[in-house]
């Protein structure tokens, strides 16, 4: 009897999946600020910016009217939103993408899981290439699928090669690839070509592909594809978070293949029912901010030129080709076997906070440590100086 009881609130084995360690670097850096300490920001991976002003106001005008606009919307959304959204793509790309294609959901995460649901079953295998955001890979455990993670490096510019992924298809055949351009951690980007030659040879081999195109928009070295461009078969997911400043919005979208949207909206109607729909309103009034978000990329151009320039001269001169999203990936192994004591103690002693690679690499991130620059011109002057002072004492 009580053993029995004792077993109701057992987690299951599929819930043990690891805490998302930047988390615990901002609880830390929380702590620091609560005892009167100056922190530069640098963990975590999320605009300082506002949403735009034109967001904003539509949902001011929403939350002032009679509210009967704020009920459940359609699981897939707000028409009109899908309708824009699909425009984006005519606009941004001249892709053509019918607004029927377009499922809004709460954030990229949601759509993670609509995706892996939609087309995994349990025991498939999904290529990842690593260093990668480790939800995809704790969704997928979850989810009781296979992440199978491919190295990148140098000679395709931290890409996943199409050599590699086939690869591990010969190995066990694989159901998905799950690619993304700009990527988080490492910033860096795909050129077209790489990109399509990988959807093209994937989806020859049978392997569908998730293409997370989260941080598009924010390309720097070289403008970003959507995957949409080389195949129709493609499952794309984006996001208003990072371009768009609207992080805690929770709004993002697939843009899925004719078989698969019709499945997602029924798992959507039972997950979720919809999307917040005050956030809806202020995505869709969102693509009529550009003009702001372009101010706000121009000030992410600059920090990025400051990191580039200033860090190498802290003698933090090892990172990747820092290509787009918001993100400076430096090796640290010239200082410390250890980027996660190296992370605590930049913290500590020099007030900076950055990511330790361990979050984005289970084998390789001992060596690296990601710097977010989505925060003011001031932060980024100022973290220089201090990681500057910090690496002499150190060294
Ligand atoms: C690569 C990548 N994909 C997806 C997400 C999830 O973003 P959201 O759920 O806010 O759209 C993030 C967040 O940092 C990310 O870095």
């Amino acid at each position: 009897m009580t053993s029995d009881r004792a077993r109701l609130c057992l987690p299951s084995a599929r819930s043990d999946v690891p805490p998302f360690m930047v988390m615990d670097v901002m609880s830390a850096a929380a702590r620091l600020e609560q005892a009167g300490r100056h922190v530069v920001h640098m963990e975590v991976g999320q605009p300082e910016a506002p949403a735009p002003s034109t967001a904003l106001a539509a949902a001011r005008a929403a939350l002032s009217g009679s509210g009967a606009a704020l009920g459940y919307t359609e699981s897939l959304g707000i028409p009109s939103l899908r309708v824009r959204i699909a425009r984006h793509y005519v606009e941004t790309y001249g892709e053509a993408v019918d607004p029927a294609s377009v499922l809004v959901t709460t954030g990229s995460s949601a759509a993670f899981v609509l995706a892996f649901l939609a087309l995994l079953e349990p025991g498939d295998r999904v290529a990842l290439s690593v260093p990668a955001y480790p939800p995809y890979r704790h969704i997928l455990t979850a989810l009781g699928c296979v992440p199978v993670l491919i190295r990148t490096g140098p000679e395709a510019r931290y890409a996943m090669t199409t050599e590699a992924l086939l690869a591990a298809h010969r190995e066990a055949p694989l159901k998905a690839v799950l690619i993304a351009s700009p990527a988080n951690p490492t910033g860096t980007m795909m050129t077209s070509d790489a990109l399509a030659r990988l959807v093209a040879t994937a989806e020859d081999a049978g392997i569908a592909v998730i293409s997370d195109e989260i941080y598009h928009g924010l390309d720097y070295a070289f403008p970003a594809t959507t995957a949409l461009t080389t195949s129709r078969k493609t499952v794309v997911i984006n996001s208003f978070s990072k371009y768009f400043c609207m992080t805690g919005w929770r709004v993002g979208w697939i843009v899925a293949p004719d078989a698969l949207v019709r499945p997602m909206e029924r798992l959507h109607q039972n997950l979720a029912i919809s999307v917040p729909t005050l956030s809806q309103v202020a995505a869709e009034a969102a693509f009529d901010g550009r003009a702001e978000m372009e101010a706000v990329k121009a000030g992410y151009a600059r920090n990025r030129e400051i990191l580039t320039t200033g860090l190498p001269a802290c003698g933090l001169d090892r990172f990747l080709p820092v290509d787009g999203a918001f993100y400076l990936y430096a090796d640290v192994s010239a200082f410390t076997p250890d980027s996660h004591a190296f992370a605590r103690a930049l913290l500590e002693e020099a007030g900076v906070a950055a990511t330790p690679g361990l979050d984005f690499d289970p084998a390789e991130g001992h060596r690296w440590v990601r710097f977010s620059y989505a925060r003011s011109q001031a932060d980024m002057i100022e973290a220089v100086a201090r990681i500057g002072r910090w690496l002499k004492g150190a060294g």
